[in-house]
């Protein structure tokens, strides 16, 4: 191991049958060893891929004996010449099946505990152990290429807004706390005691300054943070493509986007995507569809069948229809699906709020339900022909208030198309949903919050509205939908401080107390603010989409658990009173002694 390394020449997984008599020089981890017939064959891999390596005793005593004792994970540096294999040892399924290396001389880099896991793709392994030994994880192939995706992407998202004459700005980590949607991760500061500096939940401030300052287009691949619960699709800290334009409508900024978006996929997974957009109000997606985000893949659109029911017999129905709330059902064609089914499903919509689901099965000899007795037959044809009913079909309903009803059917409709396998996985569905309201009425706090964020602007023809109707005033915000995840949003701002001063009086905050937090803000809009919005994409997610991942931990290095959790590191961890005393933080547990 004290020998010097020889300087590589070419990437193992790059050799093919035209490198054949050329001698090349290798470095790499053993993904194999096998030893036949007085001959040892390596399979060397590298980032680039995995290639035969050959030797041969006669050739070179020394590494001959090297190569019997390396083991898995070890790693070589290798000189030999390329030599095409003979036709039976061909390996097809190799890129670099058609030659292997045979060894003049080996140098063995370092050795390697036997790893925890083969180092391979589809290995079935616990993501635990993958991330506690995340440095092995991220040798094999798929995460090798899914970071190599990553990067190509935002190489072509750079390239692409650099040619739209856009700046790459960073913006502060250690911000103000002004805690609007998440919860924010906040670090406390050594020279002003008890005063605490915030990570950015999003660069939105800056960007809407930089534009006050004249920069007039800006984008960051920015890393935000947020303390809110996690799921798949969500990190506590992860990365948007944030941008910010002045003096441009709503239009064109999506226009921008869409071209931005068939740019990047074209350069880095060279699929071609139909622009423009699909564009669907807020309104129409929920109605067709029960989700701001509906996946367009397939169809199954909610049927609303509230008039029926609120004059039918089934009071459970009636009486949500009567109150105005929503009944509604989707049809499953073909499903043919079991009672055993049904209760899974029922469970399935429970946790989105739904008491029940009422079912009917159309069968070739009628229609089975423990629903139909409490409907007339006119009412059953009524329904069934709304719903395109056809023998073999299964139509299931949710009757309840419109949010819960939405939100169970939506999700519904997504399980459906999985368990009938109606997705075709290769394509990609991109969809703008915009006009969303401005303000949702937070239950819990019993107020009014922004849909967006309160720094969206509401669409001119309902100014007037804004305060006394502020759920069916509508913003000017656009999300951006690829196979019903939402992959980006943003809005076209506010830069009016009256405007401004309205939106934090309606979100519930003082005078004093919006001064407080976004004095900096209002003061800037003083100066001089250009109209503008913007717009950010969820990075990990479009990846994540991109490779066909199921979850963002997937295309991001060194990802957290659900838990918030980093199992290679162990962070969070705890720290010294020494240093919490620095912060002046009394320890309150875990702290280390010293
Ligand atoms: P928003 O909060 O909608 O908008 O975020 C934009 C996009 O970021 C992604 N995203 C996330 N990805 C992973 N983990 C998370 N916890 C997470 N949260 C959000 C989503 C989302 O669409 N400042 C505004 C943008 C703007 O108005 O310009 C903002 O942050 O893909």
């Amino acid at each position: 191991m004290t020998e010097k390394m020889m300087k590589r020449s070419d990437y193992c997984g790059k050799l093919r049958a035209e490198d054949a008599g050329r001698e090349v020089v290798l470095t790499g981890w053993v993904q194999s060893n096998r030893d036949h017939g007085g001959l040892i064959f390596i399979d060397l891999r590298d980032r680039e891929g995995i290639v035969q390596v050959v030797f041969d005793p006669t050739i070179d005593a020394d590494s001959f004996a090297q190569a019997e004792a390396a083991r898995s994970e070890y790693v070589l540096n290798v000189k030999g010449t390329v030599r095409r294999r003979s036709e039976e040892t061909i390996n097809p399924n190799r890129a670099t099946g058609e030659i292997e290396v045979v060894c003049s001389k080996m140098i063995t880099l370092n050795k390697s505990k036997t790893p925890p896991f083969f180092i391979e793709d589809d290995v079935n392994v616990d993501e635990n152990i993958r991330l506690r030994y995340r440095y092995l994880d991220l040798r094999r192939p798929e995460m090798q290429e899914t970071l190599k995706l990553r990067h190509k992407v935002t190489i072509a998202m750079r390239k692409f807004l650099d040619d739209e004459g856009f700046y790459e700005i960073e913006t502060p980590m250690l911000c103000k706390s002004s805690p609007e949607g998440a919860r924010d991760y906040l670090v406390p500061s050594r020279v002003h005691p008890g005063e605490f500096y915030a990570l950015p939940q999003s660069p939105q401030l800056f960007k809407q300054i930089l534009m006050v300052s004249g920069m007039d287009r800006y984008f960051q691949i920015a890393r935000c943070f947020r303390d809110e619960d996690l799921r798949a699709d969500r990190q506590p800290e992860f990365t948007q493509l944030d941008m910010e334009m002045s003096f441009m409508t709503e239009e064109e900024i999506r226009d921008l986007n869409e071209r931005l978006l068939q740019y990047v996929f074209k350069e880095a997974m060279g699929r071609d995507i139909q622009i423009p957009f699909p564009v669907m109000t807020w309104k129409e997606a929920m109605a067709r569809y029960g989700s701001d985000k509906p996946d367009l893949r397939f169809g199954m659109e909610l049927i609303d069948i509230a008039d029926v029911a609120a004059v039918s017999e089934f009071t459970t129905f009636a009486s949500v229809a009567q109150k105005g709330g929503w009944v509604r059902g989707i049809n499953a064609k073909g499903a043919r699906f079991s009672r055993r089914t049904m209760d899974d499903l029922k469970d399935y919509v429970a946790v989105y709020g739904a008491r029940g689901l009422a079912y009917i099965m159309v069968e070739e000899e009628g229609l089975k339900s423990p629903i139909a007795k409490f409907f007339t037959e006119e009412q059953l044809n009524e329904i069934c022909t709304r719903m395109n009913a056809e023998p073999g079909d299964v139509l299931m309903f949710v009757a309840a208030d419109p949010e819960v009803t939405a939100d169970s059917l939506g999700h519904l409709r997504c399980e459906v198309a999985k368990r009938l396998n109606l997705i075709d996985p290769e394509e990609l569905n991109f969809l703008w949903v915009v006009d969303f309201p401005m303000m949702e009425m937070d239950k819990e706090e019993q107020r009014w919050k922004a849909v967006h964020h309160p720094f969206t602007m509401v669409k001119e023809e309902d100014l007037d509205i804004l305060e006394s109707k502020p759920h069916e005033a509508r913003a000017q915000a656009y999300d951006c939908v690829l196979n019903g995840c939402e992959l980006g949003g943003g809005s076209i701002r506010i830069h009016r401080r009256d405007i401004q001063e309205k939106i934090f009086k309606l979100i519930g905050l003082t005078e004093e107390e919006s001064r407080e937090k976004f004095g900096y803000l209002m003061d800037a809009f003083e100066y001089g603010t250009p109209p503008h919005g913007g717009l950010a994409f969820g990075l990990d997610r479009m990846v994540m989409l991109m490779g066909n991942k199921d979850s963002i931990r997937d295309v991001i290095a060194f990802p957290k658990t659900q838990s918030a959790s980093d199992l290679m590191t162990q962070a969070p961890s705890g720290v010294s009173i020494k240093q919490l005393r620095e912060l002046h933080i009394r320890p309150q547990r875990k702290e280390k002694e010293e």
